[in-house]
C-alpha cells in the first residue's frame, strides 16, 4: 500500500500532462480538461494514503473549505472577471510555498540529545527553501498586485520610480547576500535572513508588476503563471513531493513559453516588458487633432449595419474584450449563420491578446458554439482585408489600433494588430468614443470608412439579427 501514492501521482502527472496536450487545441480542449479534473481528484485521494503529518483531520478541513470556496468562486465568477481570479489563484499558491517553507524549515530543527545540539535541514534542503519562499513572496504580491490592476482596483498606469531599475537590482543583490547568511546558519536564527528576504521579496514582487501597466498586461498574467508554477515546484522540492515538483515545472515551463508568445504577438522583448513603463491613463477623447485638423467620428444604425452585411460578398468579425462583457458573442453566432445561409462567407480574426486572458475569444466563440473553421489567427487573416467588404469590430479597441504600426509616438507603437481599417467598410460596436484597456486612443474610429455602432454589443447584434431576418 506504501506504493499506492507514488504510482498514483505518477498517473496524476501523466494525466496532467495530456491535459496540456488537449487544451491546445479548441477540438480536444473537453478531454484536456477531463484529463485534469481525473489527475487532481487521483492526487488528492493519493494524499490520504500518504501519511498526512497534521492527521486526517486538517485534511479534511482543508478539503471541505477549498472544494467549498472553489465552487463557489467557480459558479459566480463572471468571464470577464477570469483573469483577476486566475492572477488571485497565483497569489495563494505563492502564499503557500512561503508558509510551506516557513514551516518545513521551523519543523526541520530540533535538538538532538544524543548529538547533544541542534540538527537542522541540510544545505540543499536550506537551498530549496531559501529559493521556495523568494519565488514565493514574489509571486504572492506580484499577484496580488496584478489581481488588483486587472479588476480596475489599482490603476493600470505603470508606476515609474525614478532609479527603480537600481532598486530592483539592489533588493536582488540584497537577497542574495540574506541567502548567504542563511545558508552559513547552524541553528534555528536562519529564521531571521529567510523573514528579511521574505519582505524584501513581498516589496519586489509588488514593484515588479506595478512598473508594468496598460497593453503589457498579458504578460504579466502568463509571467505570473509561470512563476506559481516555479512556487509550486519550489514547495515540491521542500516536502519531496513528485507530483507538485512535476505539475510546478509543467506549468512554470508552460507559463514561460506562453509569455514568450505573447512577447511576441505584441512585438516586445520579454526583458523590455518586466522592465515595465508601457500604457498610459485611460482617456475619452471625442475628436482628435491631426496636424492641427480636427477629426470627428460617424455613426450608424442597426438597420444601416444589417443592410451593409445583406449587401456584402466578405466579412470579418473582429471580437475584443467588450464582446465578453456584453456576451455577444450568441447573438454574433447567429448573425454568421444567417450571413453564411445568404452566401456572404464570414470569417473571424482573434488577435493574441484579445479580451483579457490568453484564448480568452476562442473561449466565448467555442462556447456559442461557433464553427472553429471559421475562426482564424491574425497573422492567417490579416492579409485579407482588402478584399473584405465588412468589418465588424465588435466591443475591441487595442487590437485594430493602426497607432501601433505608424505612430512611433503611440505607447502601443510596434504592437502588432488586426489591419482592419484595410477593409471597404469597418463598423466599430462600442457604447462610447473612451479608449481601451492600454489608455491609448484609436485614429481607426475617425477613419472615413470607419462608422461607430454605439450601445451595448450584444444589444447592437440582437437588433441587426433581427433586422437580416426580416
Ligand atoms: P480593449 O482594448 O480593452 O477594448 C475593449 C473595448 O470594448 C473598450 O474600448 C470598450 O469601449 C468596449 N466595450 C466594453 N464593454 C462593452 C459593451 N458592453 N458593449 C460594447 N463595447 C464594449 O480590448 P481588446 O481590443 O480586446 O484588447 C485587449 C487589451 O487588453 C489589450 O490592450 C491587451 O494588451 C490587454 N490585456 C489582454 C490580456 C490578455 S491575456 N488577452 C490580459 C490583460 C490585458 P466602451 O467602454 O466605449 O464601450
Amino acid at each position: 500500500m506504501d506504493s499506492f501514492p507514488q504510482l498514483a501521482w505518477l498517473i496524476a502527472a501523466i494525466c496532467f500532462i495530456i491535459s496540456l496536450g488537449g487544451l491546445s487545441k479548441h477540438e480536444t480542449a473537453r478531454r484536456g480538461n477531463l484529463f485534469g479534473i481525473v489527475g487532481m481528484a487521483l492526487a488528492i485521494i493519493a494524499a490520504f494514503f500518504a501519511g498526512i503529518p497534521g492527521g486526517y483531520t486538517l485534511l479534511i478541513l482543508a478539503l471541505v473549505v477549498g472544494s467549498i470556496g472553489g465552487a463557489f468562486l467557480a459558479t459566480r465568477v463572471e468571464m470577464t472577471a477570469m483573469p483577476q481570479l486566475v492572477a488571485i489563484l497565483h497569489s495563494f499558491v505563492g502564499l503557500a510555498a512561503v508558509l510551506v517553507g516557513l514551516s518545513v524549515y521551523c519543523s526541520d530543527w530540533h535538538f538532538d540529545e544524543t548529538l547533544n545540539g541542534w540538527v537542522g535541514p541540510d544545505m540543499i534542503h536550506m537551498i530549496e527553501i531559501f529559493i521556495g519562499v523568494f519565488i514565493g513572496g514574489l509571486t504572492f504580491t506580484g499577484s496580488v498586485i496584478a489581481w488588483g490592476k486587472l479588476d480596475g482596483k489599482i490603476k493600470s498606469k505603470p508606476l515609474m520610480i525614478p532609479g527603480r531599475h537600481l532598486l530592483n537590482l539592489l533588493m536582488l543583490l540584497v537577497c542574495i547576500g540574506l541567502g548567504g547568511w542563511f545558508l552559513n546558519t547552524s541553528t534555528g536564527v536562519g529564521i531571521w535572513p529567510l523573514i528579511l528576504m521574505l519582505i524584501i521579496a513581498f516589496v519586489f514582487g509588488a514593484h515588479l508588476v506595478m512598473a508594468i501597466g496598460g497593453a503589457d498586461m498579458p504578460v504579466v498574467v502568463s509571467m505570473l503563471n509561470s512563476y506559481s508554477g516555479w512556487a509550486a515546484a519550489a514547495t515540491g522540492f521542500m516536502l519531496s513531493n513528485d507530483l507538485l515538483i512535476i505539475t510546478g515545472a509543467l506549468v512554470g515551463s508552460s507559463g514561460a513559453i506562453l509569455s514568450y508568445i505573447m512577447c511576441h504577438a505584441m512585438n516586445r522583448s520579454f526583458v523590455s516588458v518586466i522592465l515595465g513603463g508601457f500604457g498610459t491613463d485611460s482617456s475619452a477623447p471625442v475628436a482628435r487633432v491631426d496636424d492641427g485638423v480636427v477629426k470627428t467620428h460617424t455613426s450608424t444604425t442597426s438597420a444601416e449595419v444589417a443592410q451593409m452585411l445583406k449587401d456584402a460578398k466578405e466579412v470579418i468579425v473582429i471580437p475584443g474584450y467588450g464582446m465578453a462583457v456584453a456576451q455577444a458573442q450568441h447573438p454574433i453566432r447567429e448573425i454568421t449563420e444567417v450571413l453564411q445561409k445568404n452566401g456572404t462567407r464570414t470569417r473571424f480574426g482573434i488577435h493574441p491578446v484579445a479580451g483579457r486572458l490568453p484564448g480568452h475569444m476562442n473561449v466565448l466563440l467555442a462556447e456559442a458554439r461557433l464553427p472553429y473553421d471559421l475562426v482564424l489567427e491574425m497573422d492567417e487573416i490579416n492579409d485579407d482585408f482588402p478584399a473584405t467588404d465588412v468589418v465588424l469590430v465588435v466591443g475591441a479597441n487595442d487590437i485594430v489600433n493602426p497607432g501601433a504600426l505608424d505612430d512611433p509616438s503611440s505607447p502601443i507603437y510596434g504592437m502588432p494588430v488586426l489591419e482592419a481599417w484595410k477593409a471597404s467598410q469597418v463598423v466599430v460596436f462600442k457604447r462610447s468614443m473612451g479608449s481601451g484597456y492600454s489608455g491609448v486612443d484609436n485614429p481607426l474610429f475617425y477613419n472615413e470608412n470607419t462608422d461607430m455602432l454605439f450601445g451595448d454589443a450584444k444589444k447592437s447584434a440582437d437588433e441587426i439579427l433581427q433586422e437580416l431576418r426580416q
